[in-house]
């Protein structure tokens, strides 16, 4: 017996209804992309592992246990791309966008890999869309990319709430991270053991750990807004004020701190009630240090990216399809006349499905109906076109005559 393969663990195969939905998604963000004026850019699946090291942080759950890193021929120590912004923000760099004046929108989409325990919502490799905006301080552009990614959720029908809330500035962070360490170590012992090692190298995240024990400690820690520079302050107040008057809803949320390392100011989370504890189904934010600290100009940037897989739990309904029509043959004297007929039909951009496999009449209208035909054209001395829901049957002498009323009926 051959060795049947298998995937491999936390790998999906999207294929049928999702691969529909998958194309749905994407188109609807791209559209939407578009008509907010960002360019696409299609950036490499592998990247330097110290890009990511340096961006996304050390001391992340991403660059500490959830890489897929290797050596390549060359000796270069490479991983697969958690994620899009660092990629992103090296090709800014690299291609020198910067020197062309003005500021860059991009967007891109694609496959992720992280070593994630698998669970629904939570993949190995998993596809992300995102966007970034590049050279632009202004907090209308943190306004315009929440009201964006708030407008395609909206079109693609899916019900979420908007978290956001403000890390500040740089020095705003890092006071408060002080503050926060001071304030956890009172209850180290209390915390989870992924918590106490957080304490000392990343955290910010204690206070979106899951466990209760951690939750109840955090909920009187010191809170961020409480360390917010007055400028830092007066951003957010606008920003939440604008979302306000374009109708974009929102709770803000003190706690949210995102589990990368390179945000400023501004970070926001659309998450789904509906697909279990992996409802997160779009997420971003401010990196104003980023870009330099990745050996670039000084360059305040933002961006966000959505879960695909995700968005497929969620998306119910697909808009309805072309309908299609399938040519058969009766019998092999007729395949050259059936060929030559659906090549036209084809042309025609009239979706069209040439039956491929011989079989009695009464298969092949089986299959037909399988593959959901709204019209069957039997080939042979004569043209027949069978309308499959009121099973009412023209004959055609000439092919031109079918294909217009096929037109005409479509
Ligand atoms: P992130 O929150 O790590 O942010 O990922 C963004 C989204 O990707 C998540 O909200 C979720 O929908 C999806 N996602 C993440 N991990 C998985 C997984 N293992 N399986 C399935 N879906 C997953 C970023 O990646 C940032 N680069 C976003 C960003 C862009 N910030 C600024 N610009």
């Amino acid at each position: 017996m051959l060795e049947k393969f298998q995937k491999i663990r936390g790998f999906q195969d999207i294929y049928g209804e999702n691969a529909k939905k998958y194309r749905y998604i994407v188109e609807t963000f791209r559209k939407t992309f578009l008509d907010y004026n960002f360019q696409e850019i299609i950036l490499p699946y592998v990247e330097d592992i110290s890009l990511f090291k340096r961006s996304v942080g050390e001391a992340t759950d991403i660059v500490q246990k959830e890489m897929y890193i290797f050596t390549d021929k060359g000796g270069r120590e490479v991983a697969l791309r958690p994620e899009g912004t660092a990629g992103c923000v090296r090709a800014y760099i690299e291609e020198k966008m910067y020197a062309e004046g003005g500021y860059h929108k991009l967007f891109y989409e694609g496959a992720m890999f992280r070593y994630e325990r698998p669970q629904a919502g939570r993949y190995r490799q998993f596809h992300q869309i995102g966007a970034e905006i590049f050279g632009v301080s202004s907090y209308l552009a943190d306004v315009e990319l929440i009201s964006m990614v708030y407008k395609i959720l909206k079109y693609l029908k899916i019900d979420f709430r908007l978290e956001i809330n403000t890390l500040g500035d740089f020095q705003s962070r890092k006071e408060y991270i002080s503050k926060l360490i001071e304030y956890l170590k009172k209850y180290e012992n209390s915390l989870c053991q992924d918590c106490r090692r957080r304490i000392h190298e990343n955290p910010l995240r204690v206070l979106d750990c899951k466990v209760e024990s951690c939750k109840e400690i955090t909920k009187d820690a010191p809170k961020i807004t409480e360390s917010l520079s007055k400028e830092a302050i007066e951003r957010f107040e606008k920003i939440k004020e604008s979302l306000k008057a374009i109708g974009v809803d929102f709770i803000e949320n003190p706690r949210l701190v995102r589990g990368l390392d390179y945000y400023t100011h501004t970070v926001f989370e659309f998450i789904s009630q509906e697909i279990g504890s992996q409802g997160t189904i779009a997420a971003g934010g401010r990196y104003d240090n980023l870009a330099e600290q990745l050996g670039g100009p000084p360059t305040p940037a933002l961006g966000f990216a959505a879960g695909i897989e995700r968005l497929i739990l969620l998306v119910k309904d697909l808009p309805p399809e072309k309908p299609l029509i399938v040519i058969i043959p009766l019998n092999q004297n007729y395949y050259i006349q059936a060929l030559k007929l659906s090549e036209k039909t084809r042309e025609k951009h009239i979706q069209t499905e040439l039956l491929l496999k011989e079989g009695s009449l009464k298969s092949m209208l089986k299959t037909a109906n399988k593959f959901n035909a709204k019209y069957v054209i039997f080939v042979s001395d004569k043209l027949e076109l069978k309308d499959m829901t009121s099973g009412d049957q023209e004959i055609f002498i000439n092919e031109e005559d079918l294909i217009d009323v096929l037109l005409s009926k479509l």
